[in-house]
């Protein structure tokens, strides 16, 4: 399962390509504003040029000509766009429109398999099913991942699933067991993956025990 980030922050977005393991970024309206009033194509062509694969960003408008006309626009910017569309009757439009021009869709805001199913038809190159959301009303939102990675392998379809809207560690472990593609994750859970105390706690023994016998703390 590859590890994208969902955030818009440059310093993360460094700092998780440096650790060699944030292969892409999502974004949205609500994680853009996050970063202040920005010039919004700088930020993203600024995205684009740090991160290696895709990067997700989204249109705001609610009709399939007015998301069109924004993902035309978006896509120009950099080669490694993607464009997140919404799980709307309207975005099913949009995204058939904008595959047949060979501009990649993120869609978005999926809450079903049904909605996931429309998006991969129309030619959605990912799906993203918000597992977060789910949970917060009282729905198994992991159970959409499960079904939709299942029914991407069953019919061997290229698109691929993107477990969002993650929470914590959890949630990225359960979306790799279930076979989600991507699993994009804001900066601090990404820190919190790797975090654990029995890992802190045997570095700092191997120092001691190296140091009491060597009487150094280097190791060469
Ligand atoms: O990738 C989707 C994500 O940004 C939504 O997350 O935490 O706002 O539900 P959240």
């Amino acid at each position: 399962m590859k590890i994208f980030l969902d955030t818009a922050n440059i310093e993360h977005i460094r700092h998780g390509v440096r650790l060699g393991v944030v292969t892409g970024v999502t974004t949205n309206p609500s994680i853009v504003s996050r970063e202040g009033k920005v010039d919004y194509r700088r930020l993203v062509q600024e995205i684009c040029s740090i991160v290696p694969g895709p990067v997700s960003t989204e249109v705001l408008s609610q009709n399939a000509q007015g998301m069109v006309a924004e993902a035309r626009e978006i896509a120009k910017w950099a080669q490694n766009i993607v464009v997140k569309i919404p799980a709307s009757l309207e975005g099913v439009e949009a995204t058939s429109v904008l595959a047949s021009e060979n501009i990649k869709v993120n869609f978005t805001l999926c809450f079903t398999l049904n909605q996931a199913l429309l998006g991969t038809a129309a030619g959605a190159t990912f799906v993203s099913p918000f597992v977060g959301r789910l949970d917060d009303i009282g729905e198994d939102g992991m159970k959409v991942v499960d079904d939709i990675a299942e029914y991407l392998d069953y019919y061997q379809l290229p698109t691929q699933v993107i477990a969002a809207s993650i929470r914590h560690p959890q949630h990225c472990l359960v979306a790799a067991k279930v076979g989600a593609h991507i699993a994009t994750v804001p900066y601090d859970v990404l820190l919190q993956m790797v975090r654990h105390p029995l890992t802190t706690i045997g570095i700092e023994r191997f120092k001691e025990d190296w140091k009491k016998v060597m009487g150094r703390e280097k190791l060469l």
